[in-house]
C-alpha cells in the first residue's frame, strides 16, 4: 500500500496570490510522483486536533502546490508559515477525476481552482483536449491561464459571473465531460446545466471533515447509485463524485 505519511515536509514558498488566498509550495518527490488531480492532503495546524484538508493544486518533479483561503484558525496558522518551516501532513488522500481521451471543460470557482489547475496540467501533458473556466472575485496572481477567466471585479478580460456565460461556452465548446470544483451552489447549478445537455459531470466536494482518513464518519453523506441511496464518505469514496449521483441539499 502507498505510504500516506504523516510526513514532515519543507515549505519552499507561501505567498498571498489574492486577498486572503495563499499558494504554498512544498517539497516531496513522493507526493509529486503519486498524486492524482482531485486528491488532497490533510495538514496538522499547530495543536488543533483535526487536520485540515486541502486539494493538491499541481506537481513538479520534487514539489507540489496547495492553494487555500484563510477561513479560520487552521488556515490562519498555515498562512503564517514561512519558507524553511515544516508542514506535517498526510496524503495523497481520496480518489481523483477520471482521465480519459474525451473533450473536457474544466471549471474552478474561487479556491476550487486548486484541483482544476492540477487536472489541467495532467490533461495538457497527456495531450487530451480541454478548455478551462476560472471564476473569481478578483484575478489570482499565478502563471496559470484559462480559456475563459471570469471575474466579478473585471480584473480579467471577462467581467461577471459563471451563470452569465456558461450556457454560451458549452454551446461553443461542446464538451464530452465537465469537471468542476467550487462552492456547492455553483457545482449544483453546473450539474443541472450539464445533465440538461447530456454532458457527463464530475464534482469535487469540499465539505466539512474531521479525521480525513475514513474512520469518524464526520463527512458521511448519501448519494444515488443505480437507483438506490448509498452512504459514502467524502474523504474515502470521494472527494470526486459523478454530479448525477449527488443529492444536493
Ligand atoms: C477534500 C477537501 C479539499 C479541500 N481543498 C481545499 C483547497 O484546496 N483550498 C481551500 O482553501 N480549502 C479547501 N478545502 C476546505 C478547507 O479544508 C477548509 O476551508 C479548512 O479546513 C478551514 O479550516 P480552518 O481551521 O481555517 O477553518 P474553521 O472554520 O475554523 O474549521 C474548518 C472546519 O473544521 C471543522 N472543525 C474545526 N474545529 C472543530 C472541532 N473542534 N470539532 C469538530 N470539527 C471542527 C469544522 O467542520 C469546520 O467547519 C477542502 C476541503 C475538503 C474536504
Ligand atoms: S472525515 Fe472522518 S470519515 Fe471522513
Amino acid at each position: 500500500m502507498q505510504n500516506k505519511g504523516p510526513f514532515k515536509l519543507k515549505i519552499l514558498k507561501n505567498t498571498e496570490i489574492s486577498s486572503e488566498i495563499y499558494k504554498m509550495v512544498l517539497e516531496s518527490e513522493h507526493i509529486a510522483k503519486n498524486a492524482l488531480p482531485g486528491q488532497f492532503v490533510s495538514l496538522k495546524c499547530a495543536d488543533l486536533t483535526l487536520r485540515r484538508p486541502l486539494s493538491i493544486a499541481g506537481t513538479a518533479e520534487k514539489t507540489f502546490d496547495l492553494i487555500y483561503k484563510v477561513k479560520g484558525t487552521g488556515t490562519e496558522y498555515l498562512a503564517a508559515l514561512k519558507p524553511g518551516d515544516t508542514a506535517d501532513l498526510i496524503g495523497p488522500m481520496g480518489n481523483g477525476y477520471s482521465i480519459e481521451d474525451k473533450k473536457y471543460l474544466l471549471i474552478g470557482c474561487g479556491v476550487g481552482i486548486a484541483p482544476i489547475y492540477f487536472l489541467e496540467d495532467v490533461l495538457k501533458k497527456k495531450g487530451i483536449k480541454y478548455k478551462s473556466i476560472g471564476c473569481f472575485r478578483s484575478r489570482y496572481k499565478t502563471d496559470n491561464e484559462h480559456t475563459y477567466c471570469i471575474t466579478e471585479d473585471g480584473s480579467s478580460e471577462i467581467k461577471g459571473r459563471l451563470d452569465d456565460y456558461l450556457e454560451d461556452i458549452i454551446n461553443s465548446e461542446n464538451p464530452d465531460i465537465i469537471c468542476i470544483c467550487g462552492p456547492n451552489p455553483a457545482m449544483r447549478y453546473v450539474t443541472g446545466i450539464a445533465l440538461k445537455n447530456n454532458i457527463d459531470i464530475e464534482v469535487a466536494l469540499e465539505g466539512d471533515m474531521a479525521c480525513g482518513t475514513g474512520v469518524c464518519m464526520g463527512c458521511a453523506m448519501k448519494i444515488r447509485k443505480g437507483g438506490k441511496l448509498e452512504s459514502v464518505k467524502i474523504c474515502g469514496e470521494g472527494p470526486v463524485f459523478k454530479g448525477r449521483d449527488i443529492i444536493w441539499e
